[in-house]
């Protein structure tokens, strides 16, 4: 076998409590990667703002990766994950070259052993190696994701509205910015909250994930940079979402819903941005499966 194309699921990491430590995969979007083995390693990036992709493997993620495996490729990386959105676009061609060189030089390595390296390559693009969107992109579902241990579970019927606004916002700058010393109370708000989260997954409860969302610190930080955050919020929230917050480093924001609500949702989102005077796209999508080989 010297060729192999995945399909790579956009991600949403945090979900508010769960700072690097929480992931969801998304049902939809996805980037398509062909992967064939090569001398040396060429990149091609097509689809949605591939001009800004670069092309140099030691400047891409997924050509980081190519590198730390010593195999080198001919990667052709079809983008559909808007770019700097918070929707794991730069861990999707990571995540997706490490699974496709694993399954042609049949490396035998473990799902975690394939997310510390994606990780690595994803490192290339924000400064910081954290694997809360490379390990949803590998295993699907709800990811926790802890020290060396990743817990996945998958939920059902969670309705998910992704709105990505056009704005631009990177993870650095928005790294750069949060506070690097927590009071005691919002330790323990978050904990709560990140606890509640996890039984909410477990339990497919729609209610008790929105309710779960609120991360104090890291939210009120970062809603700054995304002009419009509080009436988007309050719109969605007025439209019947259980609960709302920025995905991953953002600017996209992220609702949970009942599956019927989506639509309705995803209007009132995208119409509260209108009224900042920001372009946005939504995402009608819901928790979806890991990277899938389909050809
Ligand atoms: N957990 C990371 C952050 C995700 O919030 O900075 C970045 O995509």
């Amino acid at each position: 076998m010297d060729y192999l194309k995945v399909r790579v699921p956009a991600t949403s990491a945090n979900l508010g409590a769960g700072f690097d430590v929480f992931g969801i995969a998304l049902e939809t979007p996805f980037d398509i990667i062909e992967v064939e083995k090569s001398d040396k390693t060429e990149i091609v990036v097509t689809g949605r703002s591939s001009q800004y992709v670069p092309t140099d493997p030691k400047k891409n993620t997924a050509g980081i990766v190519a590198s730390i495996l010593k195999k080198p490729v001919k990667l052709t990386i079809h983008r559909n994950i808007p770019l700097s959105s918070g929707l794991g676009s730069s861990a999707a061609p990571a995540a997706g070259v490490a699974y496709a060189l694993n399954e042609l030089y049949d490396l035998g390595l473990s799902m975690e052993e394939l997310v510390k390296i994606a990780a690595q390559g994803e490192k290339g693009a924000s400064g910081a190696a954290h694997a809360d969107n490379v390990a949803p992109a590998i295993y699907g579902g709800f990811v926790i994701v802890h020290n060396d241990k990743i817990i996945s579970l998958m939920p059902e019927n969670i309705g998910i509205v992704a709105v990505h606004p056009d704005i631009i916002v990177s993870t650095r700058t928005a790294r750069a910015i949060l506070p690097k010393k927590l009071s005691l109370a919002d330790i323990s708000f978050n904990t709560g909250n990140a606890a509640s989260m996890v039984v909410g997954m477990m339990r497919s409860d729609i209610r008790l994930i929105g309710e779960s969302m609120e991360n104090r610190v890291i939210e009120n930080v970062r809603s700054k940079l995304i002009k419009g955050y509080a009436q988007v919020k309050k719109s969605a929230l007025a439209a019947g979402a259980a609960g709302v917050t920025i995905s991953g480093s953002g600017p996209t924001m992220i609702a949970v819903c009942r599956m019927y609500e989506r639509n309705r949702i995803a209007k009132a989102m995208t119409q509260a941005f209108s009224g900042s005077r920001i372009r946005s796209e939504a995402f009608i999508t819901t928790i979806g499966k890991g990277i899938e080989i389909v050809e």
